[in-house]
């Protein structure tokens, strides 16, 4: 009776969902595991994007750890992940691939309990096993009236007894997700629309008046709030992250964190531990991160470290911090570290001149010590650097600050007269980071593309070759520069052909 009414009102109204209409076990499992902590609307993108990655369960058993919960990032409960492909290599190894049509052998996969077993068996093979979530307990309990603590373990296996009792002989799969959509939709858990209910003529709540109240749980416990301390150390145009080793969000990245203590002092202690040396350069905000059984209070503060040490974790540059597994815990020092990490060009202030130099003199050594002899080099000192860039401004030229994390990590110098982009120096510590490539575009926006542009370039620079030619340069001629202390270097003048306006 209970089956004929809910299977009957389950033709008419049921949910569409991205991950139905299939019997491919591989999906099923798949969706409900996604299904286990996150809202139905939430999984419909995650669940496509999943499957265009591993599209079956052996895409899935080669994968690396590290790509599954990447296509994981933001869904939370990231132990599914981790289980989804320890279970998957499972199916593919020790049962050729064919998920067993058996309700022990199902819950035997790893991260596969009672709930998942029972909704692929019933979904995939038609067995007949009621899967039961919140939506199901909520259902049958107001159905049948069970008016106990339904986390007692008695009372979860008289439900469970109930649901195989009202278990039609067909359509096990639509049975258990009517049910869900039935609790989604109708028998929701704060005011339940009674009305529309197709069990209406059945169930023991309405009829008593009391389905508000069902199921009966004890409180929960309230989550304990940590206070956590977040350190973005930047170290030219990279951030630390270290790999979590603790039960809670294993494997995934994060920055480097206290979890007993929120000061300056607290995440200086640990910067200290982990072997980083780092100046303290500003508070970056506060975020708070609720999970099932703790929250994250955090305080974010930014620091700065002259070189790339750390005991442990990888210095990441923006394109690096979009290709790892970050969870939404760290969400906005996620956004504060990309933002800190994003260059910004703008026309240089006179009092920067100083600053500018420094970094100049610093580039300019570095990319010229293998073509000029050691005292040539040694003449480029910040001073002399900037000598040469007050001679290019009193010459009608533009200097501009690249910055990045709140430092100056270049310069770069143009010539609107001869449309020349004249120089483009990045400190070392900030080369490698996407800085260069910012800077030719700024200044290929900058200067007239109704004109040729030209650039001149060390001709072994490829790093420097490679983002020109990206940026449409092409090459005119070698030419050959005598130092002042005769030493030779080559140099490549380059070209951006005037934009041909086509229409
Ligand atoms: N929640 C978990 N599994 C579901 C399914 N198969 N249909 C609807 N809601 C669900």
């Amino acid at each position: 009776m209970l089956a004929t009414l809910l299977l009957a009102w389950y033709d008419g109204h049921k949910r569409v969902l991205p991950f139905r209409g299939t019997k491919d076990p591989y999906r099923i499992w798949l969706s409900e595991i996604m299904l286990q902590q996150t809202r139905t609307e939430t999984v419909g993108a995650y669940y496509e994007r999943f499957l265009s990655l591993f599209p079956d369960v052996f895409a899935l058993a080669r994968a690396e750890e590290q790509a599954v919960l990447k296509a994981w990032e933001g869904l939370g409960y990231y132990s599914r992940a981790r289980n989804l492909h320890k279970a998957a290599k499972v199916i593919a190894e020790d049962y050729q691939g064919i998920f067993p049509a058996d309700l022990d052998l199902l819950r035997a996969l790893p991260g596969v309990g009672d709930y998942t077993a029972a909704a692929v068996a019933s979904i995939a093979f038609d067995l007949p096993a009621p899967a039961m979530d919140g939506n199901l307990t909520r259902v049958l309990s107001r159905v049948h009236g069970i008016r106990q603590d339904v986390g007692m373990p008695s009372v979860k296996r008289e439900l469970l007894s109930l649901g195989q009792q009202d278990m039609p002989h067909q359509r096990c799969g639509d049975f258990n997700q009517a049910l869900m959509d039935l609790g989604a939709m109708i028998c929701t858990p704060g005011t339940p629309d009674c009305e529309k209910c197709p069990l209406r003529p059945l169930c023991n709540a309405c009829a008593a008046g009391d389905a508000e109240d069902l199921p009966v749980k004890a409180a929960a416990k309230a989550p304990k709030e940590i206070k956590t301390g977040i350190a973005i150390v930047t170290c030219g145009a990279r951030t630390l992250l270290m790999q979590r080793k603790e039960a809670l969000l294993n494997g995934l990245w994060v920055f480097p964190m206290t979890e007993e203590g929120d000061t300056r002092a607290d995440v200086e202690k640990r910067l200290k531990s982990l072997g980083i040396r780092a100046r303290f350069r500003q508070k970056m905000g506060e975020a708070r991160h609720v999970f099932t059984h703790r929250i994250w209070q955090m305080q974010v503060y930014h620091y700065i470290a002259d070189e790339p040490q750390s005991r442990e974790g990888q210095w990441a540059d923006l394109k690096m911090i979009d290709a790892l597994p970050l969870p939404t815990a760290v969400r906005a020092a996620r956004a504060w570290a990309c933002d800190l990490l994003t260059p910004r060009i703008a026309p240089a202030q006179k009092e920067e001149l100083p600053a500018l130099s420094a970094v100049y003199a610093a580039s300019w050594q570095d990319s010229h010590q293998k073509h000029c002899s050691p005292a040539f080099v040694a003449e480029h000192t910040p001073l002399h650097m900037e000598m040469i860039l007050r001679g290019h401004l009193d010459t009608g030229k533009t200097v501009h600050a690249i910055r990045c994390a709140g430092e100056i990590a270049g310069v770069t110098v143009l010539s609107p007269e001869k449309n020349e982009l004249v120089s483009l120096y990045i400190h070392p510590l900030y080369q490698d980071g996407g800085l260069g490539k910012a800077a030719v575009a700024y200044a290929v926006n900058t200067l007239d593309e109704r004109r040729d542009m030209r650039v001149t370039l060390l001709c072994d620079n490829e790093k420097a070759r490679h983002i020109y030619s990206q940026a449409g340069f092409t090459h005119v001629q070698t030419i050959r520069v005598l130092n002042p202390d005769r030493d030779i270097r080559e140099e490549d003048r380059i070209r951006k052909a005037k934009e041909e306006k086509t229409q």
